[in-house]
């Protein structure tokens, strides 16, 4: 049996569809889905679906090593940005190599980087003219976004989107796509 564990800032919509994929599926099991906001939706999704839910401090993250205890002790096969919104420590990328994934919403390189994350990258899209968009899923090194390739799936823009349309799309990808290649990285 392969264990994840998911990192998740927001609403957890990707933390949801990722656990209702694997939910019958007795290869894997999601240990564990950490969060660094207390009021985050997530962690309301986890409590209905039976999932550990863990929020833990910006201190417990950066200056000592209890979220990095916390994941060597659960020893995940993958570790998974869904939707998660702090830079992963160095250490921690150097502890668990070409373990940590995050998708991005966006064609990366473009509209990659610091401050670039969801409704922010989906208007910027549209500001661009750009006729397509999409979802790029990717290992995480120590630069926002810049870590290797391993899936990007593309959707057509027009004039006629706005941000939450363009958003829709994106989330039906990542929804489509990002069991499946997780899946795939786990096999
Ligand atoms: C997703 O669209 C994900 O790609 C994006 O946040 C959203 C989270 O939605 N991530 C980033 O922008 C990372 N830079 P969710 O909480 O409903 O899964």
């Amino acid at each position: 049996m392969k264990k994840i564990v998911l990192l998740a800032s927001g609403s957890g919509s990707n933390v949801e569809n990722i656990a209702r994929y694997f939910q019958d599926k007795e290869q894997v099991k999601i240990t564990a889905v950490l969060s660094n906001r207390r009021d985050a939706k997530v962690l309301d999704r986890c409590n209905r679906l039976g999932i550990n839910g863990l929020y833990f401090n910006r201190n417990s993250f950066y200056k000592s090593d209890v979220v990095q205890d916390i994941l060597m002790a659960l020893k995940p096969d993958l570790i998974i940005l869904a939707g998660f919104l702090w830079k992963m420590p160095e250490k921690m990328i150097r502890s668990f190599p070409d373990k940590i994934i995050n998708i991005h919403p966006a064609l990366l390189p473009k509209y990659g980087g610091k401050g670039m994350y969801g409704d922010k990258v989906h208007q910027a899209v549209r500001d661009s003219g750009d006729l397509e968009t999409g979802i790029t899923i990717h290992y995480v090194n120590e630069n926002y976004d810049e870590g290797t390739i391993i899936h990007q799936a593309k959707t057509a823009v027009s004039t006629e989107d706005t941000v939450e349309t363009i958003a829709q799309k994106v989330h039906a990808l990542e929804y489509e796509y990002f069991p499946k290649i997780i899946e795939q990285l786990l096999a």
